[in-house]
């Protein structure tokens, strides 16, 4: 297809005639078909509200057919509709707009939906299982027609994938809000999404996916890196006294598949278990690991091999976890640092697998015998956690890596629980995430080049290099290692080669760290250094964005983790203060229900008023959660807060005043 055709195919929206049907690509990675919750006045009212997006005249026709759609997947998408042109991050140029910045974030919605980085492209699910750009291909369709015609003085508002319309506004204001999954409180159980889902009239957008701003698995490459180096810091401070300490794990999959990498760069020797030989041979072939094993004597023996001879290598075992830590505890295998990434959060349903069986005879008994299979699964689950205690008694350092390890474990009547109720092992986010990163403003900042040019990639990696070496020259001993740590991430970006889909790049940033590299990128693109406008952005998973009780926000002790006012408010606050576009959603990472979380998108043009956006913007979209988390009496918080006020003026944050224990326990309720 010529850009001429990709560029009227974009303008015309959703087409006035019928195309071709399209046919089901069976070598694609398709979505499963989704829990049958409708009934059957719920079915018709589902077939009306897709039948909405089309005229009239082809109703009776579409009818049939997305009936056949709901009845066989469980949701209408529209197949029919799917483009025919390659769906990617194009140069910025190549798409048909008024507007730059909507020219931006057709950019970023493209690189959602590319085929190289989508999970199941043609139900438009970016990954997670269920993280949606859009319900169906007509809102998919509808919003590119949208973006290509506004101007900027127009708003474009999606409800769930649905575009609502353009609204005027003015320049400074949002390009877009997107809001998704979005409840009455008391509708956000998981079949409430299901049921509502199926209706066409919510989606779960995860984090990065219904929000525009996933770049693929350097994000969870980089987060997992941080986590793991800083886990082993806890026990051994120098990369010295790292060198062949044992890091021990579980899972292969989508994100803790980055883990043997992340142990790597961490100076580790590190064995994964996985059960599945798919899963193993991939991150084989991708050279995130080393070498794979199915016997565990002769792993055994390499691993004692490694760690005599300080090797940083990244080990596979392709089996059962629990069989691992059983044969290592009899082998007296000295292990340094545990965790667990199987998919506990959706144990029932193939997130985490039974010893004593293959992998079919699981993925049998799963649907045939659902009873046998949790009683195993629990079982199971109790062995994991004796190896976790007696391994944690010779000194291991253990953490939860928000899977719901502990959770499930308690819930299998594993000896997990101290005495008071509470978990006897803490958090990735409790004991590293939070008082190390989150607490001082560190978080996934990332940004794009729209140009799509590595050569633009490697002008702000170098820019992010020096803006980073000089605040490390002045920086208090307290963030110095944070500092260091992506000083060194963006000095081997390009050789560790992360890159797919659009030029993007992650590292961790404090707000001041932000807002300087955002302005060195703005100062390129005014200067012609950069040869197209830059998209700033991050994961949700940071210091403000997210109210997450038992993730994000998990180190937040004073009760208001069940709260989501931080999340609710950065929204609002990045949207006033000059985002391009803003998102909120519920849902993301741990479930529906069970966390509101917040994002943004900010293009950078190399204007003064882009210059004046960031630093309002990014300022507030970090010190939002610092201030929360010093009001909870973190110390790490208090610290950042304090000196940030220091620094601003006209910041002016209420501060806690410490209580002494003793004054509460003379008290006699
Ligand atoms: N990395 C992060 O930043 C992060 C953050 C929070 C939560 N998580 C959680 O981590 C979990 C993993 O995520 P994912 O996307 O990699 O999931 P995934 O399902 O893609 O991967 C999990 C892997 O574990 C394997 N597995 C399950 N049971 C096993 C067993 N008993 N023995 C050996 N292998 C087994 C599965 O075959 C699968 O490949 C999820 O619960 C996710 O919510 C990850």
């Amino acid at each position: 297809m010529t850009l001429n055709e990709f560029q009227n195919n974009i303008l015309q929206g959703i087409p006035k005639e019928l195309p071709n049907q399209k046919l089901y690509e069976p070598n694609i990675n398709h979505a499963p078909k989704r829990k049958d919750i409708l009934s059957l006045d719920e079915k018709k009212l589902a077939l009306k509200n897709a039948l909405r997006y089309f005229d009239k005249k082809h109703h009776a026709i579409l009818a049939k057919e997305f009936a056949e759609e709901l009845i066989t997947f469980g949701r209408i998408y529209m197949y029919r509709f799917r483009p025919d042109y390659k769906i990617y991050a194009r140069p910025i140029s190549d798409y048909p707009h008024k507007s730059i910045q909507a020219a931006a974030i057709m950019h970023m919605l493209s690189n959602n939906l590319d085929y190289n980085i989508a999970q199941h492209p043609h139900e438009l699910i970016t990954y997670g299982g269920n993280g949606s750009v859009f319900q169906n291909w007509a809102q998919y369709l509808l919003t590119m027609s949208y973006l290509a015609t506004m101007t900027d003085e127009q708003t474009l508002v999606i409800y769930s994938g649905h575009p609502t319309g353009l609204f005027p506004s003015h320049k400074d204001a949002p390009r877009l809000v997107v809001t998704n999954g979005m409840m009455i409180p008391n509708y956000s159980k998981p079949d409430d999404l299901e049921k509502y889902n199926a209706l066409g009239v919510t989606q779960y957008g995860q984090m990065t996916a219904g929000s525009f701003m996933y770049i693929g698995p350097q994000g969870i490459v980089h987060g997992t890196a941080i986590t793991v180096m800083n886990a082993a810091r806890k026990k051994f401070k120098t990369h010295e006294d790292r060198k062949g300490k044992l890091f021990v794990t579980c899972g292969l999959g989508g994100m803790s598949g980055a883990q043997p990498k992340a142990a790597k760069i961490a100076g580790l020797v590190s064995i994964t278990s996985e059960i599945n030989p798919k899963a193993a041979q991939t991150r084989l072939a991708q050279g995130w690991i080393d070498e794979v094993y199915t016997d565990l004597k002769a792993l055994i023996n390499r691993t004692k091999q490694a760690q005599i001879n300080k090797e940083a290598v990244s080990l596979a075992y392709q089996g059962n976890v629990v069989d691992l830590w059983e044969m290592l505890l009899k082998e007296n295998v000295q292990v340094d640092i545990g965790t667990d990434q199987s998919s506990l959060h959706n144990p029932w349903a193939g997130g985490y697998y039974p010893s004593g069986y293959s992998l079919e005879e699981s993925n049998a008994m799963m649907v045939e015998n659902p009873n046998k299979f949790k009683e195993e699964i629990q079982k199971t689950l109790r062995r994991h956690a004796d190896c976790i205690n007696k391994f944690s008694e010779k000194g291991m350092y253990f953490f939860d890596y928000g899977n719901a390890f502990l959770l499930e474990a308690s819930r299998a009547g594993a000896d997990i629980l101290k005495s008071n109720g509470e978990f006897k092992y803490k958090s990735y986010v409790q004991d590293i995430l939070g008082p190390m990163c989150f607490d001082y403003g560190f978080g996934p900042f990332r940004w794009v080049c729209t140009s799509a040019k590595i050569e633009d990639l490697e002008i702000t990696d170098k820019l992010a290099e020096e803006v980073l070496s000089k605040i490390y020259q002045n920086a208090p001993e307290e963030i110095k290692q944070q500092l260091h740590d992506n000083i060194v991430w963006i000095k081997d970006a390009k050789k560790n080669n992360l890159v797919v889909g659009s030029q993007a790049r992650i590292l961790y940033a404090d707000c001041e760290g932000r807002i300087k590299i955002a302005k060195a990128i703005n100062q390129a693109i005014k200067t012609g250094l950069l040869s197209a406008p830059v998209v700033l952005g991050r994961d949700h998973h940071d210091v403000s964005g997210t109210d997450s009780p038992y993730r994000e926000t998990s180190n937040i002790y004073d009760g208001s983790k069940f709260t989501a006012d931080m999340a609710v408010q950065n929204f609002v606050g990045d949207a006033f203060r000059g985002a391009t576009w803003v998102s909120l959603h519920n849902g993301g990472g741990v479930g529906w229900g069970e966390v509101i979380n917040g994002g943004f998108g900010l293009v950078l043009d190399g204007s003064d008023d882009a210059e004046k956006k960031l630093e309002q913007m990014l300022f507030w979209d970090v010190n939002n959660g610092i201030s929360r988390r010093a009001w909870a009496r973190n110390e790490e918080a208090l610290f950042a807060i304090k000196r940030e006020m220091e620094r601003t003026p006209n910041l002016i944050v209420t501060i806690p005043n410490i209580v002494n224990d003793s004054d509460i326990e003379a008290i006699v309720f």
